[in-house]
């Protein structure tokens, strides 16, 4: 695996989005603020890959207009083993997302998706997650795919089975906001918790979990990344400095999520210095953590 664009070439990218109708199966909270969705949507199911996005609308609503991005947590199957519809997880912090907390069985839903790159297939023996609070989502699906839990329409063809080990170093401010630990230790990473309060796990925070596992006997060959953008950068600047490659994953505020507004842009750095604008929603949301600019 190369440190530049590889799996996932700007150039190469080609935007497989389309609008479906989904049903909500489940909506539950799952920790202070935090919520689990499951929705019914099989087109969108089938085509999303891990790291990849979608946005949500209520089509009963003109008020928010604009749909909401949201990562893939996973796919889930039907009694039959069909891909039936989409999983993602939730911190309610404002209009859209607080308005998703009525949402019950059988309610519709507008998705428009699946949007944005992905995470590359990982193709090391060891590879490390490391997520803060809500950022901890798009990582299920990676785990799966990893450890080959789960084919993904990104897996298929690759031949990569390579990961023998998946670490997740998972930081929130305390013990109440961690979610979906049990689903990481089900599909078969090593979780490794640390809260700002001490109140579990590891005291300090999640670049900490990641100094110890880079110190280690078997220090990780890849790491992927998302939370809060001092978090990634802090994480960018470790992995440089241990010389592992490093892809980011922004949650940059979006509107359109189909790269018309260019209200999403980030700065990155071209190979010849100089630096450029991509959006986030079309040519990211996973970046080397090489190509970003965070200042
Ligand atoms: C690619 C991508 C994937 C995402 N995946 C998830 C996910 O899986 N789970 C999840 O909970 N959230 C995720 N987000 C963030 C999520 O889209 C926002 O939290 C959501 O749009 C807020 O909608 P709202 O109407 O509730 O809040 P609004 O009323 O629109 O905003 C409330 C407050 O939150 C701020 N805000 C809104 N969006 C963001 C943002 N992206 N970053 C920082 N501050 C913001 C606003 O400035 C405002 O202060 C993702 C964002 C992106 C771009
Ligand atoms: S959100 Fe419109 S271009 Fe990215």
């Amino acid at each position: 695996m190369g440190v530049g664009y590889s799996t996932h070439d700007l150039a190469g990218f080609v935007p497989t989005a389309s609008e479906c109708r989904g049903q909500v199966v489940e909506n539950r909270c799952v920790a202070t603020d935090t919520w689990l969705m499951r929705l019914s949507c099989p087109e969108l199911a089938r085509q999303v890959t891990p790291g990849q996005f979608f946005m949500v609308r209520d089509p009963r609503v003109s008020d928010p207009m604009l749909g909401r991005p949201f990562a893939l947590l996973d796919v889930w199957e039907d009694s039959d083993g069909k891909i039936a519809g989409v999983d993602f997880g939730y911190v309610v912090v404002g209009k859209m997302t607080t308005r998703m907390t009525t949402w019950r069985a059988g309610d519709p839903c507008s998705l428009w998706g699946p949007l944005g790159n992905g995470f590359p297939v990982p193709d090391v023996e060891r590879l490390c997650l490391v997520a803060g609070g809500i950022g901890v989502t798009p990582f299920l699906a990676v785990t799966n795919e990893a450890l080959g839990n789960r084919i993904y329409r990104s897996s298929v063809g690759t031949g990569s089975n390579a990961v023998k080990s998946v670490s997740l170093c998972y930081g929130t401010r305390s013990k109440d906001y961690l979610a979906c630990v049990d689903l990481f230790e089900q599909a078969g990473a090593e979780v490794r918790i640390s809260t700002d309060d001490g109140s579990f796990g590891r005291h300090g925070f999640v670049t900490d979990s990641l100094k110890d596992l880079i110190s280690g006997e078997t220090p990780p060959q890849a790491i992927y990344c998302c939370g809060p953008e001092p978090m990634m950068h802090a994480v960018g600047i470790i992995a440089a400095e241990s010389q592992i490659p490093c892809w980011l994953s922004l949650e940059t505020p979006m509107a359109c999520g189909f790269g018309i507004c260019f209200s999403c842009v980030t700065r990155v750095r071209m190979d010849d210095g100089t630096t450029d604008y991509r959006r986030t929603c079309v040519e990211g949301p996973v970046f080397p953590a090489e190509k970003l600019c965070f200042s």
